[in-house]
This record gives structure tokens, C-alpha cells and sequence, in this order.
């Protein structure tokens, strides 16, 4: 079955419909630009990533671990205060505090870790490998991941920079509408007038986050997530950074996933597993991003998350590659930030990323 006939019959309803015939054209299209051909090693990231990119592909050269190789890499952008999606300079939660999570996965040894709402240490993903390496655990969350950090010698600071206490105070100035309750009716289907879109539309706030993956001359794959999530949270809101299957996925017989954008919409699809599940049954890396994205845009059914067109108000994106060192990103949308981070051993720049729809 090809795209065209696969995403027509797995389509349900109007969005589905429009989703299908935009991908079926636009994902031919862009195949071409995205990849050169598979070469091992190479390093995918999000749009943030270009440094992270560069650091693992060096540190794969001189035969570091290709999860060593991306948390290094990530770790420039949680030490950027200019980077606002991210550790230090992370905006924070409802209540101005700065919540961090991240996971790891490690192919060669099927190794997991992940951390949550955690508070006051700069590099959440090294804690994140703490975890895997260091506890019979994958996931530790708050306090209780704080006190791991601390006994694991991480240093505890303020992330919480004067240029981000800034923008959380205009924030709370501005404060209507833009925080994360809803009306329970939201969620029933009916048409909302064109203020209460509006006042949806503004809960879609930043979602920043990196994720990098790796693949080494050898096949060995490792990836990263890591994020202060999305700005003004609740606090306590996880998202779909540190969870297994969502923000991150490595299988080493397979490939990798990662994600950045709306983690509600990813959590509840577990989409990065969907995609190293469809690269498992041969599915190119561009081909199964966009077969998850189109599952993802069935199942967003809430009227104040669709715009008047039916299509999601959220962005949404995928970094991908398999064991064979075949690569793509994949957006819900085109647009000036449709693009992701590749080292492919010759060459560190962004790329176009294939997306689902025009606009
Ligand atoms: N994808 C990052 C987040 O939703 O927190």
C-alpha cells in the first residue's frame, strides 16, 4: 500500500481527509532534500541543535559512546541562557519557578533514564544518566529526583535568569487567559464562538526543548531529550519529554526518535514509539514521521485545540534516524522553523524538514 492509499484509508473525518492529500503530495516532494543517502556516523537535532550536533559528532570521532557523545552535546544548550526552552534560562513554570525534564536511552545496553520537574540543576540529562546508570529505576521525579541529583554531586543554582524573571513577570501582568485551565465543555465537540478561539489559541504557548540522536559507525544508537517544557506550566506538568515513547525513543535494532512541540498531543500517542515501530517494518524514517503525525492529527478531536480549518492550533516535531543512518525531521507544519539540526560526518547544518501540512 502506498502513502496516498495508506493515510486515505486510515484517515477518519475531515482533518484526516485534508491531512492525507497534503502529506500523500508534500512528503514526495521533500523526500529528496532530506537525505543524500545513508552514511554511519551521523547526529540528528532539533532546530536548537546545531552545537549539540557538532560536540557528539567530534566526540564520536575520538570513539566516545554515542550516548556520552549527545548529552555532552545537549549540554551546551543547558548551559545557553539565550536558549529559553532549556535548562538555565529556561522559562519557568506558573509560579516562576524553573521545572526540568529529561530522559536518555542508551541502544547498546537497551539502558533507560529519565528525570522530572526537576528544580535547580542546570543539566537534567546528565542526572537523566545518573538514573540509568546508577538505580534500578528509569524515572525519578521532583523532590525525590532533586535529592538523587544532590547525592550525585550535581550542583544545585537558580536557573531562573533575569532576562527569563522578566518575561514570566510580563506574563503574569498580561494574565487572562494564557494559562493551562480549560472549561471541561472545551473538550465537547461544538463550535466555539471566534473569542473563545482566541482565548484557546493563546494557551498555545512556547514549547521549546532539544533532542539529539546518534547513530555510530558501529550501529550503535543513543538519544537525548531534555527541556524546561512548556513556559508557564502548572506546576507539576510533565511532559512528553522524560517519558519513554514520547519525547524519546532508541531501539538499537531499529533507530531513534525524539520530539519537541505540544508534549500533551505527543504523550497521548506515544508517537516517537509509533515511529521507531514503523521503521521496524521497513518504513523509512521521513515516511514513518509522517504516518505518526497523521495519527496524531486524527486523534486531536478537542474543539480549542483545532483551528476554524480543523487543523491543530499546536506544532508538533520529529527528529529521526535509523541504524542504516537514514535521517529525516518531520513537522505538522511548513514554516520558517520546519527544519532540524544533521552532522552526517561530511557536513554540520539545518535542514528542511518534511511536514504534513502547507499551512
Ligand atoms: N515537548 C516539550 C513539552 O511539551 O514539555
Amino acid at each position: 500500500m502506498d502513502r496516498r492509499s495508506f493515510l486515505k484509508s486510515s484517515a477518519l473525518g475531515v482533518v484526516g481527509a485534508v491531512a492525507s492529500r497534503e502529506a500523500g503530495a508534500q512528503g514526495v516532494e521533500r523526500q529528496a532534500q532530506v537525505s543524500d543517502g545513508p552514511s554511519l556516523p551521523v547526529v540528528v537535532a532539533s532546530r536548537n541543535g546545531l552545537a549539540a550536533t557538532q560536540k557528539a559528532m567530534e566526540m564520536m570521532g575520538a570513539g566516545e559512546d554515542t550516548l556520552d557523545a549527545v548529552i555532552a552535546g545537549v549540554n551546551i544548550v543547558e548551559a545557553d541562557p539565550e536558549d529559553r526552552s532549556v535548562g538555565y534560562g529556561g522559562l519557568p513554570n506558573e509560579e516562576g519557578v524553573v521545572q526540568l525534564d529529561s530522559s536518555v536511552m542508551h541502544g547498546p545496553t537497551n539502558g533507560a533514564g529519565a528525570v522530572a520537574s526537576l528544580e535547580g540543576i542546570v543539566h537534567p540529562s546528565k542526572v537523566a544518566r545518573d538514573v540509568m546508570t546508577h538505580t534500578d529505576h528509569v524515572l525519578l521525579v521532583g523532590p525525590g529526583a532533586l535529592k538523587f541529583a544532590l547525592a550525585m554531586g550535581h550542583e544545585k543554582r537558580d536557573l531562573l535568569t533575569d532576562e527569563a524573571r522578566e518575561i514570566w513577570m510580563k506574563w503574569k501582568r498580561d494574565l487572562s487567559e494564557r494559562d493551562d485551565w480549560i472549561d471541561p465543555a472545551d473538550r465537547l465537540p461544538r463550535s466555539m464562538t471566534p473569542g473563545e478561539k482566541h482565548a484557546a489559541r493563546q494557551m498555545m504557548r512556547h514549547h521549546g526543548t532539544i533532542n539529539c540522536n546518534a547513530v555510530n559507525e558501529k550501529g550503535e544508537v543513543s538519544g537525548v531529550t531534555t527541556t524546561s517544557g512548556l513556559a508557564f506550566k502548572l506546576p507539576g506538568r510533565v511532559g512528553d519529554s522524560p517519558i519513554f515513547g514520547a519525547g524519546l525513543f532508541v531501539d538499537n535494532e531499529v533507530g531513534a526518535c525524539g520530539s519537541t512541540g505540544r508534549g500533551e498531543a505527543n504523550l497521548k500517542t506515544c508517537a516517537s514509539f509509533l515511529v521507531v515501530e514503523f521503521m521496524r517494518q521497513g518504513v523509512s524514517p521521513e515516511e514513518a514521521g509522517l504516518r505518526a503525525m497523521q495519527r496524531i492529527v486524527e486523534k486531536t478531536t478537542e474543539p480549542y485545540l483545532l483551528r476554524d480549518d480543523g487543523k491543530p492550533a499546536f506544532g508538533l516535531n520529529f527528529y529521526i534516524v535509523n541504524k542504516k543512518g537514514e535521517y529525516a525531521g518531520v513537522n505538522l507544519y511548513k514554516g520558517s522553523r520546519a527544519q532540524f539540526a544533521v552532522h552526517d560526518g561530511r557536513e554540520n547544518r539545518l535542514r528542511d524538514s518534511a511536514y504534513l501540512f502547507e499551512r
